[in-house]
């Protein structure tokens, strides 16, 4: 990875669409992540492996994998797991990449995962021995890594030993996720500069939501910070159903252009992203869309005429 060369993980068919008052069909998540993989985004969480009781809309995520393996779909993909069932679930569908979620606060394990933050963390390390040997990817993601909604600010301390604990265990990446919106650019600074010149960049990610329009500058400051891994949804899909307050994640849309336009390499053809996002906005009627499509559009309409 080159500092020039920024890797976006769209995960708008999982964050986004799990808080969606209408539930997609099989057929319908398929055609949003290959719509997202035409415009080259490089990496997709295509859903979850989590109760369906607890979240409706992730059911049947085995046969969004299925149809993609049918279709030979090449672009990588994630499923995000809560637990030793969600990881013994994505296995037997074929994921090559899981997501583990750990968490920076006690409530918020609670309320996602059952668990302690303790016991998600020996699931976790059980996780990464078995992965090893199913040739399986595991990325460690510490919700709530800035602030909870249910125990308020999380410290600093807390999350640089999870990702010392989980990188020295062998997790492929590890990822700071701000899951309700709550942190600013100083905090996202602080957090991950040091974490950087620790550790180095490859293995660090950063997921931000956009619950108070500070998404794209925390995306800033991590990238200032020497982050090279973001995740985003398509059309700012989404929010948690599980964490009060929280908005959608950084559109994809707005952070492909902004990076796009600051000489950084993402892949991306941002026309058909815009179609991606599109096409989101059309499944879901929820989708806000971010900004960079009326720009986009606007400019390209200017430059015809
Ligand atoms: N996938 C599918 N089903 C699962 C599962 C998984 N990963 N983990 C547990 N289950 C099932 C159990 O088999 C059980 O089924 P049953 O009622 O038919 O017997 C049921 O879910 C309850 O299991 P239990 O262990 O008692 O868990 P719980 O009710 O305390 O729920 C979670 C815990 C983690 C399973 C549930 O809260 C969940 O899936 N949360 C998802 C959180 C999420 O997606 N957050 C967003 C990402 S951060
Ligand atoms: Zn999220």
């Amino acid at each position: 990875m080159t500092a020039r060369r920024v890797v976006i993980t769209d995960v708008g068919p999982r964050d986004g669409l799990q808080n969606q008052q209408k539930i997609l069909s099989v057929e319908q998540r398929i055609e949003l992540v290959k719509a997202i993989a035409a415009a080259g985004v490089p990496q997709i969480e295509v859903g979850s492996f989590v109760s369906p009781k607890a979240v409706p809309a992730m059911a049947s995520t085995e046969q969004v994998f299925s149809g993609l393996r049918c279709d030979g779909f090449a672009t990588p993909t994630v499923a995000l797991i809560p637990n030793m069932k969600g990881y013994e679930l994505a296995r037997d569908a074929g994921a090559k990449t899981v997501t583990m979620v750990l968490y920076g606060s006690e409530g918020m394990a609670q309320k996602n995962a059952s668990m302690s933050m303790a016991e998600t963390e020996a699931v976790t390390l059980d996780i990464l021995v078995l992965a090893k040997e199913d040739g399986i990817k595991v990325i460690a993601t510490i919700a709530v890594a800035f602030t909870c909604p249910f125990d308020g600010s999380t410290a600093q301390s807390t999350v640089t030993q999870l990702v010392a604990k989980f990188l020295e265990a062998g997790a492929d990446q590890v990822v700071l996720a701000d899951t309700i919106g709550a942190a600013n650019p100083q905090q996202v600074r602080e957090l991950c500069a040091p974490l950087v010149r620790r550790h180095g960049a490859e293995k660090l990610g950063c997921h931000f939501h956009d619950t108070r329009a500070m998404g794209l500058a925390n995306v800033y400051a991590a990238l200032e910070s020497g982050i090279r891994r973001f995740d985003s949804s398509i059309a700012g899909l989404g929010g948690c159903p599980f964490a009060p307050g929280a908005s959608g994640n950084v559109a994809t849309d707005d952070i492909a252009m902004m990076l796009q336009q600051m000489g950084y390499e993402t892949g991306i053809d941002l026309n058909k992203l815009m179609q991606a996002s599109d096409l989101a906005q059309a499944l879901t009627g929820t989708a806000p869309g971010g900004r960079a499509k009326a720009w986009l559009q606007g400019h390209l309409i200017k430059q015809a005429s």
